[in-house]
C-alpha cells in the first residue's frame, strides 16, 4: 500500500464507523480504496465488541462520486472486467456482511458510490444528499452491481429510468421511492445513522445475522427453497441462549439481555 490510508475505521460504543476520506476527489473508489475497504469490513467482522458498522464519506460535499474517473480511463478490456470484479466483490462482501450496515450518505452518491450504498443493508442520507447512475454519459455501464441491485430495491421501472437517464435523485425522492430510510439535515447525519443504528443492534445479534442472510438468500432464490432456508434458520435460532432470552424476556415483561449465542 502506497501513501497515506484513504479509509478509516473507529469503534465506539460496539459500532463500527467506516470512512472513506479521498475528498479531495469526492471519495472516488480507486483500487486503493477499495482494497481498504475491504480489509476495513474483514478487520471489523472478527471484532466481537463490534454489531454494526456505518459506512461513510468524509466531507460535506460527497459519499463517494463514483469509481475514479482517471482510472477508468486508462483501461482496456481485460483491465474493465477486472476493475468490475474488485469493485463487485467488495461490494458482495459488504452485501454479505453478518452485522448490519447502514451507509450514512451525506452528499453526492453517483455511479460506483450509488452501487456502494446500494449493497448496504439500510441507507440514511442527507438533505444535500443526490444519488444517481451517470455511467451511460461516460460511455459505460454501472460495473458495480448497479444494473443488479437498483431494481430490487426501487422496481424496475425506476431502475430503468435512472440508469438511461443517468440522471441524478435528490434525497426527498429517494426517500419517496424507497432508496432510503428517511432523510436528515446534513449536520444531524452522524448522529441519525447511530440512533438509526442503534434502534438495530439493540436486538439479537444471531437473529440479525440469520435474518440477513435468509432476507438476502431468498432474493436470489426460488420459493420453496427459500422457504426451507429460512425454516432451517429458525430452527438454529432456537438453539440459540439469545432466543430463550428474548422469549423469557417478553413474558417476564422485562428487556432482553442478548448475549450473542
Ligand atoms: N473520479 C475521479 N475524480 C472525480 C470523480 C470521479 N468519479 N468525481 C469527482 N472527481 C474529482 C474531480 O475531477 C475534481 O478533481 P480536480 O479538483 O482534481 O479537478 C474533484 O473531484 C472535485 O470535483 P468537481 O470539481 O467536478 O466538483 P463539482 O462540485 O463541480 O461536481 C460532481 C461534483 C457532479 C459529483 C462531479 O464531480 C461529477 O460529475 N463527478 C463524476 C460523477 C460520475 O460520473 N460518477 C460515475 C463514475 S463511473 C463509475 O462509477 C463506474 C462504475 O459503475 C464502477
Amino acid at each position: 500500500m502506497t501513501g497515506d490510508a484513504l479509509v478509516r475505521v473507529e469503534i465506539d460504543d460496539r459500532i463500527a464507523t467506516i470512512t472513506i476520506d479521498r475528498q479531495k476527489k469526492l471519495n472516488a473508489l480507486n483500487p486503493q480504496v477499495l482494497e481498504e475497504l475491504d480489509s476495513a469490513f474483514r478487520s471489523v467482522e472478527s471484532n466481537e465488541d463490534v454489531l454494526g458498522v456505518i459506512l461513510t464519506g468524509a466531507g460535506e460535499k460527497a459519499f463517494v462520486a463514483g469509481a475514479d474517473i482517471g482510472v477508468l480511463a486508462e483501461m482496456d478490456p481485460a483491465r474493465a472486467v477486472e476493475i468490475s470484479r474488485q469493485g463487485q466483490g467488495v461490494l458482495n462482501r459488504i452485501e454479505r456482511f453478518p452485522k448490519p450496515v447502514l451507509a450514512a450518505v451525506g452528499g453526492y452518491a453517483l455511479g460506483g458510490g450509488c452501487e456502494l450504498a446500494l449493497a448496504c443493508h439500510l441507507r440514511l442520507a442527507s438533505e444535500n444528499a443526490r444519488f444517481g447512475l451517470p455511467e451511460v454519459g461516460l460511455g459505460l455501464i454501472p460495473g458495480y452491481g448497479g444494473t443488479v441491485r437498483l431494481a430490487r430495491l426501487v422496481g424496475l421501472g425506476l431502475a430503468v429510468q435512472m440508469t438511461l437517464t443517468g440522471e441524478m435523485v435528490d434525497a426527498g425522492k429517494a426517500e419517496r421511492i424507497g432508496l432510503v430510510s428517511g432523510v436528515v439535515p446534513r449536520a444531524e447525519l452522524e448522529a441519525g445513522a447511530r440512533e438509526f443504528m442503534g434502534r438495530v443492534i439493540k436486538h439479537g445479534p444471531v437473529a440479525l445475522r440469520m435474518a440477513l442472510q435468509s432476507v438476502y438468500h431468498a432474493v436470489e432464490t426460488e420459493s420453496a427453497r427459500a422457504l426451507d432456508h429460512e425454516a432451517a434458520l429458525f430452527g438454529l435460532l432456537a438453539a440459540t441462549d439469545d432466543m430463550r432470552e428474548g422469549l423469557t424476556a417478553f413474558l417476564e415483561k422485562r428487556a432482553p439481555d442478548f448475549q450473542g449465542r
